[in-house]
C-alpha cells in the first residue's frame, strides 16, 4: 500500500515546486503508459504518478521493467516545460541526474550515470529512465531499485542492484520528494535557457565518457571511443573513421 497519508504529506513537502499533483496508487499496468494516455487526451501536467507495483512496467527498447510490489520507487511525471522543442530530450537527462542526486543525498553511495540515463553503482544498474515524448509534453518515468529480495530474477541477476543490497535503507516517499525537488530544479534550469549547465552535469557524472564502447542502435552496432556529449545530451563516439552522433542506444563499456 502507499504509505499512510502519503499523498497529503507529499503535497506539503513539495510545496514551492511545480509538483503539487501527486497520485500514489497500489497498482497500475505502467505509470508511463497511464500518463501518456492522459497527455494524449490533452492533460499538460505537471502530474506525478507513483505505483507500488506495475503489471506491465516498460523499459527502454520494448523491454519489461521488473519489480516486485513495493521493491522499487516507480514514478512517472508528465510535464510540458516552457522550452524549445530541441531542449525536450534533456528532460530525460534531468530525470537521470535528479535520481542520482536523490540517491546520493539519502545514502552513502556515489552513483554514476551510464549513458544515456542509467544510474549505476559498482557497474550494476540501480535505476533506469524511460521518456516518451508527445508533442510539447514529456512523460518521464524512473524505476529505482530500493528494497528487493536478496535473490534477483535470473534476467537481471548479473546486471542489477538494489539499495538494500548495498546496505542502504531508504524510504521510497523520501526518495520521491528529493527526486521531485531536484527534477523541479533542473527543469527550471532548462526553462531559464541554461541547458548547458545540465549538460555539464551530465559530462561530470557520466562514466561512459572516455571509454571504449559498443553502442547497439536501431540501425546497427557502433564501435569506438565515447568522447563527449553534445548540447542535446547525445553521445559522440569516435569510430576512428569519424564521429557518430548517437541519440538512442544500449551502450556496452568495453573497457
Ligand atoms: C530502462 O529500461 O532502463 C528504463 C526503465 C524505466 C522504468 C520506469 S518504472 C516507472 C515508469 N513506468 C514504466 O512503465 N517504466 C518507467
Amino acid at each position: 500500500m502507499p504509505p499512510e497519508g502519503a499523498n497529503a504529506g507529499l503535497t506539503d513537502q513539495l510545496s514551492g515546486t511545480r509538483f503539487t499533483e501527486v497520485r500514489w496508487v497500489e497498482e497500475v499496468d505502467s505509470t508511463n503508459r497511464a500518463l501518456a494516455e492522459e497527455a494524449r487526451s490533452g492533460v499538460e501536467g505537471p502530474v506525478v504518478l507513483v505505483a507500488d507495483h506495475q503489471t506491465a512496467g516498460r523499459g527502454r527498447r520494448d523491454r519489461t521493467w521488473l519489480a516486485p510490489p513495493s521493491a522499487g520507487l516507480l514514478v512517472s511525471v508528465l510535464v510540458t516545460p516552457a522550452v524549445d522543442r530541441s531542449v525536450l530530450p534533456l528532460v530525460t537527462v534531468a530525470a537521470g541526474v535528479a535520481t542520482l542526486e536523490a540517491v546520493e543525498e539519502l545514502t552513502d553511495l556515489v552513483p554514476d550515470l551510464k549513458w544515456p540515463n542509467d544510474v549505476i553503482v559498482e557497474d550494476r544498474k540501480l535505476a533506469g529512465v524511460l521518456a516518451e515524448g508527445l508533442d510539447r509534453s514529456v512523460v518521464v518515468g524512473v524505476g529505482t531499485n530500493v528494497d528487493w529480495p536478496e535473490e534477483l530474477p535470473d534476467e537481471i541477476a548479473d546486471t542489477a542492484v538494489a539499495l538494500n543490497h548495498l546496505g542502504q535503507r531508504v524510504d521510497r516517499a523520501e526518495l520521491l520528494v528529493i527526486y521531485l525537488r531536484r527534477l523541479h530544479h533542473w527543469l527550471g534550469v532548462l526553462e531559464a535557457g541554461h541547458s548547458d549547465q545540465l549538460v555539464d552535469e551530465l559530462r561530470r557524472r557520466c562514466v561512459t565518457l572516455g571509454q571504449d564502447v559498443v553502442a547497439h542502435t536501431e540501425s546497427g552496432d557502433i564501435h569506438g571511443t565515447a568522447r563527449d556529449v553534445d548540447d542535446r545530451g547525445e553521445l559522440l563516439v569516435d569510430t576512428g573513421a569519424g564521429v557518430e552522433v548517437i541519440s538512442a542506444a544500449d551502450v556496452i563499456h568495453v573497457r
